[in-house]
């Protein structure tokens, strides 16, 4: 799977970390399994059903702490100076005048050399307070010498363009693939479409910005960090401050949103453990919502041409895909996986270039590179629906890949994406569309249109995941693994399975999380905890429930195998008078006893082992202001078996929520002139609200297939996001019969498509 096998490959650090994660839990066995007949699922009482938030009061009465919320005795705050120009040789920085100032208790140079884009930090200081700190900073003097730059990602690629890195030319190429021979496929083809697709680059701007705090414990450091990845950051941290990975403890108990943008070790969490070094007291460093868009990534931008060629029945015979990304100083993302595995067209040519510019690098965003890709992917599927009259959805289920086979040799699917067809498609009402896009009924300015999109993302979990249950003698049960609840409900679905199987409720759980000296799991990336997580607490609860049941068979002087667990009881079969009660028998176990649980590997078929999804909107167009409506919108998703329903179906509001949002308002723009962000806060950011999101219908595919883990189930962050964007892209086609091929659909983008529409081109 060349596609896959490049992600890995070409991101080195914890962002890819997700992807080779994603990927390598997804490696198919030397000898594939043969397809197993689905077994009856177990009935459970609280998997799968809706759970509300264990934390949720904590959460909504603000006594759970945040990164942001943490005070230390003798704290100071630190702030970091960032460079104005786009490119610069720093000539010097002086730190004198700052560390003059009464209140400032440390100071760093951050930079030599060049800086190569507005934002990139150049010095730090920690102060008694915000007001003092900020002072100082504004002390700081750092002599630059400017020079050339570019910040449009266009004009980047052309030969005259300031060369960006010293190290590579603007533009290079970052992924290639092909099967079969696209030029066979498009001669023998009946009608080819080709087509060219946009998006813009969006920022993450999670609700709480990044942030650390770190305090030296003599020459333990402790570093508190909004993150979605604690064992990462302390890794991150041990090679950046040479010191063994054992002296550093990452803590994140809440945290409000990453999106990617929080997978990796920031450099100023790096600064905050300097600071505090040096100063010898703990350090705050917040990252303001200004830094929030110009140094902690974006989702870079894509330039899509799609060439597809079919038979007249729908048959997809070829497919090409050239794409430009731009991701900053740094590589754009490749863009290719859902043209390379939704369909299962036999002729497929990839070819991608990323341009750098002189712009705060990406970071991976909710399904990187896939979010972009089914954007181009999806639309030109309807739009070569249209050239062959057919209905768009009946053309992707005549394509979708039961995986290339030729790849996996194997002959199973996990018919995820069919069902998700079936369940949205019933819930939007499909059969109201418009039979040709434009061509519904017409109130005033107003058209309404229907669309659909599909997606794939891994999402199977991370092998190696570890998770222990602790028993304790006075019947007390506490659930330990060193992941992170980034927003997601980590700590509900972990208390879930654990009562699920030791036949207790969630409250009875103690969950504990967000410690790196806890027991190793994955970042939360990836869309990797739940698949990860569950297992592992899964199977160190059925451990327990084993001993359990040992220790009350000696107990009530019967075998093990005669004992059953109901009801906080275990009891003999044989026998039901006899029984003891689950705190009897833990208090037989007269010591805390703890339950290592580890999330196993996985056989092969990877392609089953994806996660599918199919969303559908309606939407309504005035034609004279460009503004689009959205007014209903049905999501299916197949991710297994599902944990707890109602965080899930967070999930999928969050998932569509995002990509209605970048969908339609959302995009960073540069400014050519100064080489900085136009819009770096939330007042020019355009950011969808409660009033622009629609009636939402959330549907799960009924698919649980075991040989993914002891649950059966996979992640569903990302695939949410996925077709969110193209659902509604296609629906506004549907609704004024051209396809606007750019997101943010803004009204001026809108207006500009009907007026190619009556050109006629
Ligand atoms: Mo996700 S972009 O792996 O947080």
């Amino acid at each position: 799977m060349k596609g896959k096998e490049y992600i890995s490959v070409a991101r080195g650090d914890a962002e890819g970390q997700a992807r080779v994660a994603a990927t390598a839990a997804q490696k198919p066995a030397a000898k594939p399994a043969e397809p197993q007949p689905e077994p009856k699922a177990p009935e459970f009482k609280y998997i799968g059903k809706p759970t509300a938030r264990v934390d949720g009061r904590e959460i909504v009465t603000g006594r759970a702490k945040f990164t942001h919320d943490i005070k230390l005795r003798g704290m100071l705050i630190g702030k970091i100076l960032r460079s104005p120009y786009a490119a610069a040789e720093i000539v010097a920085i002086d730190l004198a005048p700052a560390l003059a100032l009464p209140g400032v208790m440390a100071a760093l140079k951050l930079a030599e050399g060049k800086v190569r884009y507005a934002g990139q930090q150049v010095a730090a200081v920690a102060a008694v307070d915000e007001r003092t700190a900020e002072k100082a900073l504004a002390l700081v003097k750092v002599e630059y010498k400017t020079l050339p730059y570019v910040v449009d990602w266009e004009k980047a690629r052309d030969a005259g363009s300031p060369q960006v890195r010293d190290d590579k030319p603007n533009v290079e190429k970052i992924n290639e693939y092909s099967r079969g021979d696209v030029e066979k496929g498009f001669a023998e083809a009946d009608v080819v479409v080709e087509r060219t697709y946009r998006t813009g680059f969006e920022v993450h701007n999670p609700t709480e910005t990044h942030g650390s705090v770190a305090v030296w414990e003599g020459d333990h450091l402790v570093v508190y960090d909004s993150t979605q990845g604690i064992h990462g950051v302390r890794d991150g941290l041990a090679r950046a401050l040479k010191l063994p990975a054992a002296n550093v403890t990452v803590i994140k108990n809440y945290m409000g949103g990453g999106f990617g943008s929080k997978l990796s070790l920031g450099d100023y969490t790096v600064a905050a453990a300097n600071l505090a070094r040096q100063a010898g007291r703990p350090v705050k460093m917040l990252n303001s919502r200004r830094d929030n868009a110009v140094c902690v990534g974006y989702r870079p931008s894509s330039h899509q041409t799609y060439k597809v060629g079919a038979k007249k029945d729908g048959t997809i015979v070829a497919f090409s895909l050239l794409n430009y990304a731009s991701g900053g100083i740094a590589a754009g993302d490749d863009v290719a996986e859902p043209v390379v595995d939704i369909y299962k067209c036999p002729n497929c040519k990839v070819e991608e270039h990323t341009v750098f510019t002189n712009v705060g690098a990406q970071r991976a965003m909710r399904a990187p590179g896939h979010t972009q890709g089914a954007f181009g992917l999806e639309s030109v599927m309807d739009e070569l629906a249209t050239a062959l009259d057919m209905d768009p959805l009946e053309l992707r289920r005549k394509n979708y890949s039961a995986r290339n086979l030729g790849d996996t040799g194997l002959p199973y699917s996990s018919k995820g994406l069919d069902q998700c067809y079936d369940l949205g498609a019933k819930a939007i009402g499909w059969e109201r569309r418009n039979r040709r896009p434009g061509e519904g009924s017409v109130s005033g300015p107003l058209r309404r249109g229907i669309g659909a999109a599909s997606s794939i993302w891994f999402g199977a979990g991370s092998p190696g995941t570890l998770a222990d249950v602790v028993l304790y003698p006075d019947g007390s049960v506490e659930v330990v693994c060193g992941t992170q609840d980034i927003g997601c409900g980590t700590r509900t679905h972990m208390a879930v399975v654990a009562a699920e199987t030791l036949g207790l409720e969630p409250k009875d759980i103690t969950v504990k999380l967000g410690n790196s000296d806890y027991p190793w799991a994955p970042i939360s990336g990836g869309s990797l905890t739940t698949p990860s997580v569950a297992p592992a607490v899964r199977d160190a609860a059925l451990k327990a429930v084993e001993r359990l049941k040992a220790v009350a068979a000696a107990r009530l002087k019967v075998e093990a195998g005669d004992i059953v667990m109901a009801d906080r009881k275990f009891a003999s079969k044989s026998d039901p008078a006899k029984s003891a009660s689950f705190a009897e028998v833990c208090r037989d176990l007269r010591r805390e006893t703890v339950f290592h649980g580890e999330r196993g590997g996985m056989p092969g078929d990877q392609y089953a082992f994806n996660t599918f999804g199919a969303h559908f909107a309606e939407v309504e167009v005035d034609v004279e202001t460009g503004r689009i409506r959205v007014l209903k919108y049905a999501a299916a998703q197949d991710s297994g078996r599902i944990i707890n329903k109602l965080t899930a179906e967070s999930q999928v509001v969050g998932g569509i929520t995002q990509g209605l949002s970048a969908g339609l308002y959302e995009e960073r723009v540069m400014d050519d002139m100064t080489g900085n962000v136009v819009n770096p806060n939330l007042r020019d950011y355009k950011i969808a609200t409660s009033l622009d999101i629609p009636e939402i219908e959330i549907l799960f595919a009924d698919i649980v297939d075991p040989r993914i883990n002891n649950l059966g189930t996979k992640g569903l962050g990302e695939p949410a996001r996925v077709p969110s964007s193209p659902a509604i892209a296609n629906a506004v086609y549907n609704a004024i019969g051209v396809h606007v091929r750019e997101i943010p659909m803004t009204p001026q983008r809108v207006l500009a498509a009907l007026k190619r529409k009556e050109a006629g081109s």
